[in-house]
């Protein structure tokens, strides 16, 4: 099917056992709130399907889609909204739900985004952190695994719009 070379960095029961644990955290820490989830189309959209199953308190989902110009595994500067979130969320408490970060340069943009339509509180979940690959400084409050600079696709993440549907997250390496 492909030439690409994939190995498994993180299984799906290890997967499995940090959602309902960044779940567990997020349904203490929200509990009485207004808890809108906010899913970043497309990557996050397995993460956040698992999350939202695993809580225990009310909330609400929307999702937003962002562009950036670049393909293959380089990320590019310039993001732009290309689906934007249809829930107001003036007064309520926002979290971002993300796959990975990496350069900081996407949840900078849409954390800055979003406070300007007024939340009380913002906060970002991100499956996986590329913590040495910032370039701008940026910490999410929950994070699921830190990871190693490596390109990783499955439960969602991508190669080329590839490897979505696997259920654990592999490394690739492109020959
Ligand atoms: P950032 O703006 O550099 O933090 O990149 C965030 C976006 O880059 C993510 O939403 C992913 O779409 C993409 N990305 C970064 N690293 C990876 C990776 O290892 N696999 C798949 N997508 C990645």
């Amino acid at each position: 099917m492909d030439k690409v070379k994939k190995e498994i960095l993180i299984s799906k029961p290890e997967i499995d056992d940090r959602v309902q644990s960044l779940a567990d955290e997020i349904s203490r820490d929200y509990e009485g709130k207004d808890l809108v989830l906010i899913c970043i189309l497309k990557g996050a959209f397995v993460f956040m399907a698992d999350l939202i199953r695993c809580l225990c308190i009310p909330c609400r989902v929307d999702f937003v889609r962002l562009a950036s110009y670049g393909t293959g595994t380089v990320s590019s500067g310039s993001i732009m909204i290309t689906k934007d979130i249809e829930t107001p969320i003036y007064g309520t408490d926002v979290l971002i739900v993300e796959d990975i970060v990496d350069t900081g340069l996407t949840l900078s943009f849409l954390v800055d985004k979003l406070k300007e339509k007024g939340p009380r509180s913002l906060k970002v979940c991100v499956l996986l952190d590329k913590k040495e690959r910032r370039q701008v400084p940026f910490n999410a409050e929950y994070v699921g695994f830190d990871i190693p600079d490596r390109f990783v696709v499955g439960y969602g993440l991508d190669f080329n719009e590839m490897y979505r549907f696997l259920p654990d997250v592999y490394v690739i390496q492109e020959d």
